[in-house]
């Protein structure tokens, strides 16, 4: 088995129905992975822009760009840029915007890269493969900002405890110097359903990678590029990605007042809504559950563009 054939496309039916693919529509997908999503919308007929951070993702992707020739591009970048990178290859607008958040079954899998505390590996997580490694981070911080990270991006209370340990075992270089770390810090029950460690390496991954940064922007940029009537489909894993999606979809479709970051705050009027009201929040069925249990955090969202002006562009023109 290909490392690729390992990771199974999430809520795969539920992303496909939500972006109402039409012959020749055009889709970003904003994170290739293993190509699970952007080879089900080529065969739904669509044309393809497909981005990934991770050049191994990418690489695996040559192949399907090999089977739909012309129909599949692949860009090497960060989804947060997806506008500029088409407008520069002139595409100027989308029909649908699909973003899987998170790491792919190949990033956890491979102990070399770092990302599982159940993998010993070389303590990296960068989906890039550059700037700052979670050995770097963990070496070089101040406790109180190890602490913070691991409070905020993880929404672990016993943060400080964990800040403490790791700097008292520095250095640390393996996946499993630093489980153990944290394991010890904050008592292991074996057999507990949940490691200990697992809230610290979320929040080292997210911070390493600017995560929920990235999230934002790409939000804004999907806001930018769709035309009117295009679909935004998000998939996330946890609730701080969930709740920024949340949050947008109830901001830009008029739900949350008329306050805008946007717009003046001596601004009567608040901005038009730039998406209808999102749909309800889809969560996997239990056959998918039964076959997948990665699939076990995933929420899917999703809205339509409306023709209203991106709220930026909106502040301008007020
Ligand atoms: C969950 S996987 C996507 C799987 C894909 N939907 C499939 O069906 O195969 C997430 C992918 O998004 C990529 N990724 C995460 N954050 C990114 C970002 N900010 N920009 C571009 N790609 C990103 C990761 O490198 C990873 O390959």
């Amino acid at each position: 088995m290909t490392a690729r054939a390992d990771h199974i496309p999430v809520l795969l039916d539920e992303v496909i129905r939500s972006l109402a693919i039409t012959p020749g529509a055009e889709i970003v997908d904003g994170t290739f992975g293993a190509g699970g999503y952007s080879e089900a919308m080529l065969r739904s007929g669509a044309r393809v822009y497909a981005f990934d951070r991770d050049p191994d993702a990418l690489l695996e992707g040559a192949d399907l760009a090999g089977r739909y020739e012309g129909a599949l591009r692949l860009y090497a970048a960060c989804f947060s840029i997806m506008d500029r990178a088409l407008t520069e290859d002139g595409v100027n607008a989308v029909d649908g915007v699909v973003l899987d958040i998170g790491v792919s079954s190949m990033q956890l899998d491979r102990a070399e890269r770092g990302f599982s505390f159940q993998k010993d590996g070389p303590l990296d997580m960068r989906m890039s493969r550059d700037g700052e490694s979670a050995a770097d981070f963990v070496n070089t911080a101040d406790e109180a900002d190890i602490a913070n990270i691991i409070y905020r991006y993880g929404e672990e209370h016993r943060s400080r405890r964990i800040a403490r340990a790791i700097v008292a075992a520095r250095p640390l270089s393996t996946t499993a110097e630093l489980a153990a770390t944290v394991r010890k810090a904050v008592g292991h029950k074996p057999g507990a359903p949940k490691d200990p460690a697992t809230r610290t390496f979320q929040a080292i991954r997210i911070h390493i990678n600017s995560e929920l940064d990235e999230l934002t922007q790409a939000l804004d940029a999907a806001e930018r590029l769709l035309r009117p009537g295009g679909r935004l489909v998000v998939v996330t894993f946890h609730s701080l990605e969930d709740r920024i999606v949340k949050q947008f979809f109830r901001e830009r479709s008029g739900g949350a007042g008329n306050v805008s970051r946007h717009m003046p705050l001596t601004q009567t009027k608040g901005p038009e809504p730039t998406f209808a009201k999102a749909e309800k929040a889809v969560r996997p069925t239990k056959a998918e559950l039964d076959r997948n249990p990665r699939a076990r955090s995933a929420t899917l969202r999703a809205a339509t563009r409306t023709s209203a002006l991106p709220w930026a562009q909106q502040e301008i023109a007020a």
